[in-house]
């Protein structure tokens, strides 16, 4: 499609790891610089105590990993629709709401987007997901009206919303030259969402598009969740995960389980659970292990940790095995992760999300040899052991990789331009 005068309306792609910005205008690619010359913009906020100022995007882990004290939040699109969305919690001395540090994100996205653009928008297509909530409506629901209702607050006058695999088949439609029957896999950082979709340079003129559309669905696991099993199989017991008491149980899990989760890293911190750990220490058989976890808490490394678990996920899209330093853990500490430990740590994963795809296929009732082509996006996309399976239930289908990072914003473009003019 081309422009011949700049679109009222931008597109935004509020995404659990990193959001882009997109407008369409003649002769320029839609997305805009959002950090520097970087079209993406991590979704991480970083309050610093010492200093007293907020920090987004790239800059934020950068002062947490310098050593600034503060508060590091990463994976805040995961907080909606959950129950924690209705709580408080302390930020800079002053107890906030998540909403207000939701607001406090998305107004600096659509900030940068203006800055960006060189103009202001009153106008947005929001991506989301296919499910904000799996198999719960009535939240799922209402995670999208609290979006609505942050986008509002930050000074969107009129505001609509675009699934995102849809939006990055508008990208690929961009790209063709003539029908296909297309599956649109986009495995991000918190869900994975799948479109299948009849694309052409023909149909991407008309305005309802609801005859293309065969099957939308979607499962809430993504990038963020292999994080997680890869800490708690193979880094979580380094700290003294699955360890054994001396009255023979097994060490509680739940810290555990908050550390290897994004959202949760900060309720490690509590003077409730440092209190449940010390009386643990005294029954436990692995205190080393415990030391470790003492040092972390005591040093407020759980982000970094989790970052250290993600660059070696990411390492093993493209490598057999991949060292882990955890200097901050333990001197000279070092733990070697292979692609088939990564594996067997996801093997459950991978089946929910096939799954997924199978019960889309078939309600979509096409026979699968009709399909095309399947088109990848999303970071978690480079998983190869997804990619595979998803790959091996369409044998005939051509596989396109798009703009792992930029389909969805550059999509969403698109339907800012088709919606508002
Ligand atoms: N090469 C790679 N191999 C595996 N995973 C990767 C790779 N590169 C990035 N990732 C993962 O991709 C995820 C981020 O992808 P992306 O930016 O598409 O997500 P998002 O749009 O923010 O999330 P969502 O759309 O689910 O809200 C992160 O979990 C990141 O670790
Ligand atoms: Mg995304």
């Amino acid at each position: 499609m081309s422009v011949e005068t700049p679109a009222r309306a931008c597109g935004i792609d509020f995404g659990t790891s990193n959001s882009t910005a997109g407008w369409l205008r003649p002769g320029q690619s839609p997305l805009l610089a959002l950090e520097d010359d970087k079209v993406t913009l991590p979704s991480v906020i970083f309050f610093n105590a010492d200093e007293n100022t907020v920090s987004v995007g790239r800059a934020g882990p950068g002062e947490y990993l310098e050593g600034y004290e503060g508060r590091l939040m990463r994976a805040l699109k995961s907080l909606l629709g959950s129950n924690l969305m209705e709580g408080k919690t302390e930020v800079q001395g002053r107890s906030r709401t998540y909403m207000e540090l939701l607001t406090q994100f998305i107004a600096e996205l659509k900030n940068r987007t203006e800055v960006a653009a060189d103009r202001s928008f009153e106008q947005a297509v929001f991506g989301r997901p296919v499910f904000f909530v799996d198999d719960d409506t009535a939240a799922d629901r209402k995670a999208e009206t609290t979006l609505e209702a942050i986008a509002h607050a930050t000074g969107f006058r009129e505001v609509s919303f675009q699934y995102e695999p849809i939006a990055a088949a508008y990208h690929y439609e961009r790209q063709i030259d003539r029908e296909e029957l297309v599956l649109i896999a986009d495995i991000g950082g918190g869900t994975s969402d799948f479109s299948l979709i009849r694309l052409s340079p023909q149909r991407a003129q008309l305005v309802d598009r609801r005859d293309d559309l065969l099957a939308n669905g979607g499962v809430h696991i993504g990038g963020t969740n292999f994080d997680q099993q890869l800490s708690l199989a193979s880094v979580m017991p380094l700290l003294g995960y699955r360890s054994q008491l001396k009255r023979g149980l097994e060490m509680p899990a739940s810290c555990y389980i908050n550390l290897a989760t994004w959202h949760t890293i900060n309720q490690v911190y509590t003077r409730r659970t440092w209190a449940e750990l010390q009386e643990l220490y005294l029954d436990t058989q692995s205190p080393e292990a415990m030391d470790r976890l003492f040092k972390l808490i005591r040093e407020r490394s759980g982000h970094w940790l989790a970052m250290q678990v993600e660059e070696a996920k990411i390492a093993l899209s493209a490598g057999d095995s991949t060292i882990l330093h955890l200097d901050r853990l333990a001197p000279d500490l070092r733990h070697t992760l292979t692609r088939i430990e990564f594996e067997q740590a996801s093997t459950q994963l991978v089946e929910k999300i096939g799954t997924t795809l199978n019960v889309l296929l078939k309600k979509a009732g096409v026979r699968y040899e009709a399909v095309d082509t399947v088109f990848f996006t999303g970071g978690a996309s480079g998983v190869p052991m997804l990619r595979e399976r998803i790959s091996a239930m369409l044998p005939h289908a051509r596989r396109v990789e798009g703009d792992l990072f930029g389909s969805i914003g550059t999509g969403l473009a698109v339907e800012a331009q088709r919606r508002f003019g």
